[in-house]
């Protein structure tokens, strides 16, 4: 078959398929009543039209095999931390959502926000709740080195690899530097001790050091680029609805149905949890109360000056992008007021497993987030975009039902 027929060939075939999904030309009664604009939303929402996350040019191992396997060991390693016995599973555990359950992260010390599951981070351009991040490999450079995450620093880990994993690092990045002669810990980052070791070294030694640290994010990246969410049973329902298929209309209960039409509808709910992932990528202020009052937390406002400044990013000299691929990071909107107190939209796959929420946990339930929704209380910092809405009781429960139909499993599924 000539390209151009093929071609042709599928945009015919596809009109039709829109065609009798939108519009209905048979005559066929639709699915639970949706009409062609609520179908074509709720298509946008399924686990099928997931594409392939995007290739992160900053790092040019994402895509190998042995980082894959290596990344998934030092994942669950515990030695890479101040006290040998936190590693990255600690807090993100793979039977709970890569998450822990907590309201706040919990390693050699207490965090100031709450864990994030990793499943669908590879989509986000930005990573943590602020945003600071701009790739997945410099991201999990960050816990390593907090003190109270990992608590441990760069040139122990250097040290830590070089015992325990020199063959598979050394297949995936070359050979690891002459670590010998240098102290046993350094980093820009750490105790006065770890930082007047650091400073003590040669400059070319800290770039490499530097770069094995790297290195090691890279691993970690490639690893959670692989984890993937399972269908749930709202994307088995849209399925459903598209084929026409009245046997779907089961597969959700008359609550879990009427929430969906609040998230699509009146809750504007989709405004912000779009797409497959339930997530528009963004940040957004949405009048969550910190923590402790009178403690706000800037959020994604404070964090432009972080990400632009970070050694780590996608312009900095440890990066495989060359400058023009880093689109993100150079049109970075500075000094935006609207990112006071704005946090990322996180997905909402598998969030019913996963109390409490909001970034540092400050909302026990499903119930109580539906009703601060529907309250829209003025923001502590900043100002809230949403606007409130009026919801009766069996609604509230409507909502909540149809949030728990957005569960599936995790695994750990390989390319
Ligand atoms: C002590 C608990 C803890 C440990 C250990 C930990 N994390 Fe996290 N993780 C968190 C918290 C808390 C956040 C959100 C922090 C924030 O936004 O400031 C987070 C955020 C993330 C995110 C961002 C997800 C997104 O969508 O933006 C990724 C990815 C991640 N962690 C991966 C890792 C990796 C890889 C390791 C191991 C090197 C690790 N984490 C170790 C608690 C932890
Ligand atoms: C203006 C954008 C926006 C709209 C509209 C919106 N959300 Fe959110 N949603 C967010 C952001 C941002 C967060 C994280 C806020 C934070 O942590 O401070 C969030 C968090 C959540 C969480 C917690 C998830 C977790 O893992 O902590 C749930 C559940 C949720 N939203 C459901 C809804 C529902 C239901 C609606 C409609 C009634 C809705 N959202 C409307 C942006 C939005």
């Amino acid at each position: 078959m000539k390209p151009a027929t093929s071609w042709m060939i599928a945009l015919i075939g596809g009109a039709l398929l829109t065609g009798a999904a939108l519009a209905n030309p048979f005559g066929m009664k639709a699915v639970d009543g949706w009409n062609a604009a609520e179908i074509a939303v709720l298509s946008s929402m399924r686990l099928s039209e997931l594409a392939p996350a995007p290739v992160d040019p900053s790092n040019g191992h994402e895509s190998s095999q042995a980082a894959v396997s290596l990344g998934q060991r030092i994942f669950f390693d515990r030695r890479f931390s101040g006290n040998s016995a936190v590693s990255c599973a600690s807090c993100h555990q793979p039977d709970r959502q890569f998450q822990d359950g907590r309201p706040l992260g919990i390693g050699m010390g207490t965090g100031a926000r709450r864990t994030m599951p990793v499943v669908g981070a590879g989509y986000s351009p930005f990573l943590f709740w602020d945003g600071r991040k701009d790739s997945l490999w410099s991201q999990a450079l960050g816990p390593l080195e907090d003190p109270a995450e990992h608590g441990g620093n760069r040139l122990a880990y250097a040290h830590a690899l070089k015992a325990h994993y020199r063959a598979d690092y050394e297949a995936v990045f070359g050979p690891l530097p002459d670590l010998a002669g240098l102290p046993k810990e350094a980093s820009p980052l750490g105790t006065p001790g770890q930082r007047t070791a650091w400073n003590s070294m040669r400059d070319d030694a800290r770039r490499e050091v530097s770069r094995v640290f790297a290195n090691m994010g890279k691993a970690l990246a490639a690893y959670q680029k692989t984890l993937q969410f399972r269908p749930s049973r709202m994307d088995r329902y849209v399925d459903g609805v598209i084929r026409r298929d009245e046997t779907a209309s089961q597969l959700l209960g008359p609550s879990e149905k009427s929430g969906l039409r609040i998230f699509i509808g009146k809750g504007q709910c989709i405004t912000c949890h779009s797409g497959p992932l339930l997530t528009d990528q963004h940040f957004h202020n949405t009048g969550i109360a910190p923590r402790t009052a009178g403690q706000p937390d800037p959020g994604r406002r404070a964090a432009l000056a972080k990400v632009m400044n970070d050694e780590f990013n996608c312009l900095g000299s440890f990066s495989s992008a060359r400058p023009e691929q880093c689109e993100e990071l150079r049109f970075l909107a500075q000094d935006d007021h609207a990112m006071e107190a704005s946090f990322k939209t996180p997905s909402l796959r598998n969030v019913a497993l996963r109390a409490p929420y909001m970034h540092a946990g400050q909302v026990p339930s499903l119930d109580a987030v539906v009703r601060h929704y529907a309250r829209a209380p003025v923001a502590a910092a900043g100002h809230s975009e949403l606007k409130p809405f009026a919801l009766s009781e069996q609604e509230v429960r409507d909502l909540v039902a149809f949030l728990g139909a957005l569960t599936g499993d995790a695994e750990a599924a390989p390319r």
